[in-house]
C-alpha cells in the first residue's frame, strides 16, 4: 500500500491495532470537541500565496534551543510505543535520529531512558516531565536524564488529573502484562493500589504551582519548556518564572474539552511573549500546510503526537521516517506554492498569511 498523506497511516492503523489500543491513541476528552477542532481551526485558516519569487531552492532546517534540525517537526511525549510496535521507543529515537529533528520521549514510555539513549546515540531528544507527590521520583528522573544528554526538560502541566476519556473507561483499559512503563522500574513500591495508565493511580501531584518552577530550576541545568499552555497570562507566566520555551498544546484534546485549538491560542501567546523565549505548538498538525500555517503564526517549530505513534502501528521505525519525510516534502512543496522559499524557516512570518484565523464558510 503506497502511503501518501498522513491520514493513510491513520487508517493503517486503524484496521491493525487492537480496538483497545487504538481507541487509547484516539481518544479525546468527554465529547472530543477540543481534539476535533484541533484539525478543523488549520482548516479554516487560508494562505495568501505570493508568486514570482524564486522558489528553486528551500532549505527547511531551523533551530530549536539553539540546535539545529532538519525541518520545523518533532515528535510530541507521547505513551506507550510498544503497544503500537514491539520496539517501540526505540524504533521512534532510531526514526527521529535519522531524520535530525528532536524527540520528546514521554515519561510513560515503555522502554527505558537508557535503551532509547543506547538505540540512537546521536538523537537529539528532549525528556517530558510530570511532577509526583514523590518529589524524590522526579528528582530521580531529572538527574537521569540529564546524565544521558538530554537536552530540555518539558514539563506537562495540564495533568493534575487525567481527562476523562470515556472508550478508556468502557474498555477498562490497561497495559498487558508484558509491557510496562520501564522508567519506573523499582521506584513505585509494589502493590501500590489501582493502576491509573500503567502507574499506581494518584501518584501525580495536582497541587504544583508557578512556585514549583523555582523547584525544578534548583535541579537542573537544563532548559525547561512548559508544556500545555493556551493563554497569554500563562505565557507572560512563564517567561516571568524564567523558563525557555513554550509548547502551546491542549494534549490532543485528552484533558480539558472546551479547550480551544491550539492553532487558535498561538496568537496571542505569540504576541505576549515577543520572541522572548521560543513557541512551540502541537495538536491537529497533519499537514505540511499546517506546520507552515503554524509557523506563519508564529510558533518556532510543532511536533505531532498521534501521527508518530501511527507510523510506528505501519512499519516501526521506518514508519516514523515515512511519517515524518511525507510532512517534510509536503512542508518544503507548500513553502514553495506559497512563495515562502527565500527566507530560512525560522523568519517566516505571518505577512504573508491572514494575520488572524481566518474563518472560510
Ligand atoms: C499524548 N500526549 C502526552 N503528552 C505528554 O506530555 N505526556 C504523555 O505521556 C502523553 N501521552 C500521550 C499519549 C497519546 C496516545 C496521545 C495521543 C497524546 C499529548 C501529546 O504530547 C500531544 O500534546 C498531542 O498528541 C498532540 O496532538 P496530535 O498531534 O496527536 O493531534
Amino acid at each position: 500500500m503506497a502511503m501518501v498523506c498522513l491520514t493513510d497511516f491513520e487508517e493503517y492503523a486503524k484496521e491493525h491495532l487492537s480496538k483497545a489500543t487504538w481507541d487509547y491513541y484516539a481518544a479525546g476528552a468527554d465529547e472530543c470537541c477540543t481534539r476535533d477542532d484541533n484539525l478543523l481551526a488549520f482548516k479554516r485558516i487560508r494562505l495568501r500565496p505570493r508568486i514570482l519569487r524564486d522558489v528553486s531552492v528551500c532549505d527547511t532546517r531551523t533551530t530549536v534551543q539553539g540546535t539545529e534540525i532538519s525541518f520545523p517537526v518533532g515528535i510530541a511525549p507521547t505513551a506507550f510505543h510498544c503497544l503500537a510496535w514491539h520496539e517501540g521507543e526505540v524504533a521512534t529515537a532510531r526514526a527521529t535520529e535519522a531524520v535530525n529533528t528532536c524527540y520528546i520521549t514521554s515519561t510513560y514510555s515503555t522502554c527505558s531512558v537508557e535503551e532509547i539513549v543506547a538505540a540512537a546515540p546521536g538523537g537529539y531528544r528532549w525528556f517530558q516531565l510530570y511532577v509526583y507527590r514523590n518529589r524524590k521520583v522526579s528528582e530521580q528522573i531529572v538527574h537521569r536524564v540529564e546524565a544521558l544528554g538530554y537536552q530540555a526538560l518539558v514539563l506537562t502541566v495540564d495533568v493534575p488529573y487525567t481527562g476523562k476519556r470515556r472508550n478508556d473507561i468502557r474498555n477498562q483499559f490497561k497495559l498487558p502484562p508484558h509491557l510496562r512503563v520501564k522508567n519506573f522500574d523499582g521506584v513505585f513500591e509494589e502493590n501500590a493500589g489501582p493502576e491509573e495508565y500503567g502507574v499506581p493511580a494518584n501518584t501525580l501531584d495536582p497541587s504544583i504551582s508557578w512556585k514549583d518552577i523555582y523547584w525544578l530550576q534548583s535541579l537542573t541545568r537544563l532548559p525547561i519548556i512548559i508544556k500545555g499552555i493556551l493563554t497569554k497570562e500563562d505565557a507572560e507566566l512563564a517567561v516571568e518564572h524564567g523558563v525557555q520555551g513554550i509548547i502551546v498544546s491542549n494534549h490532543g484534546g485528552r484533558q480539558l474539552d472546551g479547550d480551544p485549538a491550539t492553532i487558535d491560542a498561538l496568537s496571542e501567546i505569540v504576541d505576549t511573549v515577543q520572541g522572548r523565549i521560543e513557541v512551540y505548538l502541537d495538536g491537529g498538525i497533519r499537514t505540511g500546510s499546517d506546520v507552515l500555517k503554524a509557523l506563519a503564526l508564529g510558533a518556532k517549530c510543532v511536533f505531532i503526537g498521534r501521527p508518530a505513534v501511527w507510523g510506528l502501528a505501519y512499519k516501526g521505525e521506518e514508519g516514523v521516517r515515512e511519517v515524518l519525510q511525507i510532512l517534510n516534502d509536503e512542508f518544503r512543496l507548500c513553502m514553495a506554492l506559497a512563495g515562502e522559499c527565500r527566507r530560512p524557516v525560522g523568519v517566516i512570518t505571518a505577512a504573508p498569511f491572514q494575520r488572524h484565523p481566518v474563518p472560510w464558510f
